[in-house]
């Protein structure tokens, strides 16, 4: 099979603490756990044999970890590599935009939650304000396109969805709305009911604007996106829950201390730290063959589980979304 898309997570720390991603007593990696630029970048290159075309930086938040720049440009690099992204909270991009885009980062995703900034504050403990400079910042350096992620928490955002759309519009930015996922250890209950909100906001953007009329976007992925007439406006939907994308997956997530991530989806992971460290370049590619072939058997084993979430509470600032 294909591998074509890799997501790889940086570091588990983040400078802030959204209430449903982050327990209040996490421990983090010592920095000796983490896998090294070079051991990410050998295993990206090692990938590319298999189809790998497309990387995500992320963490928690990855503009946290010193030099993610050098990471990027010894990805941009690999020939094979046609596009690098990076997830952010986006609080210290503006400081880093410049020198990413310069060394070969092609987009990034930005999460915003609210759009009210008290709100925001309430549910990430950090200020709007600073996630707006760096927008302004990604776009002035020319980092294309500029996604911005909002989690729909039912009674908390999901009558912010016109606000958002004007949002797009005012900033040239696509929205993207993402269902909660039963994941992480914040303090959240998760149930089903928290994933119904994301019917409400098309509604209401419906309401206002007319039908959505259905569009693609640059590494839409998992998103169905849609643009809003008139307006020159994407807006995406993320709906692992509701309405997965599982079919022909070919997606693996890279954790900070060096495990394979085959789903989001379980908690099933391969540890790949030591064969990077220590192993010859034909055991990395054996190593590579059986992830592969463990990844067919996780796809196999999903679809027949009808999509179910395990058990997963594994911290999201540490698989990194
Ligand atoms: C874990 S964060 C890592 C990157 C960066 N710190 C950020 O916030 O963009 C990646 C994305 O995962 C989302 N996320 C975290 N926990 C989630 C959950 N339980 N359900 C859905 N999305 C979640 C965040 O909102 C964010 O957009
Ligand atoms: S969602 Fe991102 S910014 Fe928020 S706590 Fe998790 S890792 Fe940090």
């Amino acid at each position: 099979m294909e591998i074509t898309y890799l997501r790889v997570s940086i570091t588990d720390k983040c400078n802030l603490k959204c209430f449903y991603c982050r327990p209040d007593d996490m421990t983090f990696f010592d920095k000796e756990e983490l896998l090294s630029f070079e051991e990410i970048a050998k295993f990206v290159k090692a990938l590319t044999k298999y189809g790998l075309k497309s990387v995500r930086i992320t963490g928690g938040e990855p503009l946290l970890r010193k030099g993610v720049e050098d990471l990027v440009r010894m990805i941009s690099e690999i020939p094979q590599i046609k596009d690098i992204a990076l997830t952010t909270n986006g609080i210290t991009l503006s400081k880093h935009a410049y020198k990413l885009k310069k060394n070969g980062l092609n987009r990034v995703n930005i999460s915003i939650d609210s759009l009210k900034p008290q709100l925001f504050y309430e549910i990430t403990k950090g200020h709007l304000e600073d996630v707006l400079e760096g927008i302004r910042v990604a776009k002035d350096v020319g980092l294309n396109p500029i996604k911005v992620n909002a989690v729909v928490i039912k009674g908390l955002n999901e009558d912010e969805a016109l606000d958002f759309v004007e949002f797009a519009r005012e900033y040239g930015v696509e929205v993207r709305f993402i269902e909660m996922m039963p994941l992480g250890q914040g303090q959240i209950h998760w149930d089903l009911d928290m994933v119904k909100p994301l019917d409400l906001i098309k509604q209401n953007i419906e309401k206002k604007y007319g039908k959505l009329i259905p569009s693609n976007s640059i590494g839409s992925g998992a998103a169905r996106v849609y643009e809003i007439p008139d307006l020159n406006v994407k807006i995406g939907f993320i709906t692992p829950i509701s309405n997965p994308f599982c079919d022909g997956c070919s997606k693996l997530r890279l954790t900070a201390e060096g495990n394979i991530k085959l789903c989001l989806r379980t908690d099933e992971h391969i540890p790949v730290k030591d064969v990077l460290r220590y192993g010859t370049e034909k055991e990395l590619d054996e190593f590579i063959k059986y992830v592969l072939m463990e990844k067919e058997r996780s796809n196999a084993q999903i679809q027949k589980s009808n999509y179910a979430f395990s058990e997963c509470r594994r911290v999201m600032t540490s698989i990194g979304g």
